[in-house]
């Protein structure tokens, strides 16, 4: 998991005046709002006697553990120690562990990672995002799911266009060819956009090509979003995940089909619908589960001209992790361990020079 960035954990929806307990970045976390509006997240532990602090209750903008009501506020602090009189002062100690989350785009954002004074930052970096894509509009539909499958899995596939005439081969939109051609990546700020053709294969370059073709544009920004755009709509995917083995997923569609409210707004529906339930869930997932490995390792696949997104994204995963390693000094216990661990465990890690990318990638027009 790349430190130092923002992931979105969850619909601002789904957290109200009853705590929310969830795993995330391998991490249990509980989410609530207090009565002023903030949401907060601690660690989902309590730290007098380890149990879950989302089966407690929220007062006024602190938490209750459930087991002895010890109330935990601001900065994690105990407040509260029923059990030692009205007057305790709790010790600095007993505190649970607090992650900074901000609401942004109607997902919440946890940042994972050190604090803006220990990066040399007066603040932190901004919330992940992509200029013109509109929060909640009438013409939008988002849902989240849970996909069994690792996350660096799960957003390789999000470059992946040359999969859709064959394993999307019985659906709605079909796919005018099988050909990947000509395909661009260009690198952004923090990310990267990919430029691609898909088309018919008739022999020709595409400027002589008479065969039906999609142009799609996929832009991604650092570490989790993606956002598909072909013919008018779009497919904003926000990824994070929970586990080695499981990402959260949320997707949002956006089109321009219609102009009319609440058409624009049940088309978008029936859009995720069918994209859940017969593209993602029928189609998508039986393939992507046999996957081996499982999650990724150095050199395991042997990635082709089509897989050029596959490989920036990978690549600039690369970079960032190993910029990341830099700060492992000064980064929260919990963040540190998981990116000694990639190291150790090489999961991460991909050899300086992929075989995949010595392969003519076109290279990056800025
Ligand atoms: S375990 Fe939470 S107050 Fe005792
Ligand atoms: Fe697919």
């Amino acid at each position: 998991m790349i430190p130092n960035t923002w992931y979105p954990v969850l619909e601002t929806s789904k957290v109200g005046r009853k705590p929310v307990g969830l795993l995330r970045l391998g991490e249990r976390i509980v989410l609530f709002r207090g009565e002023d509006g903030e949401i907060r997240c601690f660690h989902d532990r309590c730290p007098h006697r380890g149990v879950a602090l989302h089966l407690g209750r929220i007062v006024g903008n602190e938490l209750e553990c459930p087991y002895h009501g010890f109330r935990f506020g601001d900065g994690g602090q105990c407040t509260a120690m029923p059990c030692e009189g009205r007057g305790a002062r709790p010790p600095k100690g007993m505190a649970a562990t607090v992650f900074t989350v901000r609401e942004a785009h109607g997902l919440v954002w946890l940042w994972w990672g050190a604090s803006a004074r220990d990066l040399g930052l007066s603040e932190l970096p901004e919330i992940p995002w992509f200029d013109g894509l509109a929060t909640s509009t009438e013409n939008t539909f988002g849902y989240a799911a849970e996909w069994p499958q690792n996350y660096v899995r799960t957003i390789e596939a999000n470059f992946d266009a040359h999969h859709f005439p064959f394993v999307h081969r019985w659906s709605v939109f079909s796919s005018p060819g099988t050909r990947v051609d000509p395909i661009h990546v260009h690198e952004r700020d923090a990310g990267f956009l990919v430029d691609l053709y898909l088309r018919e294969d008739d022999g020709l370059p595409i400027e002589a090509s008479r065969g039906q073709k999609l142009h799609v544009e996929i832009g991604f920004k650092a570490p989790s979003i993606t956002c598909i755009g072909f013919l008018s709509m779009k497919l904003l995917l926000a990824d994070c995940p929970i586990d080695d083995t499981h990402t959260w997923r949320y997707t949002r569609h956006h089109h321009d089909l219609v102009k009319v409210p609440l058409l624009g707004k049940a088309l978008a529906w029936l859009l995720a619908v069918n994209d859940w339930n017969i593209l993602q869930k029928r189609q998508d997932l039986p393939v992507a589960i046999t996957q081996e490995p499982r999650a990724p390792v150095p050199g395991c696949d042997r990635l082709v001209r089509a897989d050029a997104g596959i490989a920036a994204y990978l690549k600039l995963r690369r970079r960032m992790l190993d910029a990341s390693r830099a700060y492992l000094p000064v980064l929260p216990p919990h963040v540190a361990a998981r990116l000694v661990e990639s190291t150790h465990r090489r999961l991460d890690v991909l050899p300086p020079e992929p075989e995949a990318a010595a392969a003519p990638f076109p290279q990056p027009s800025s």
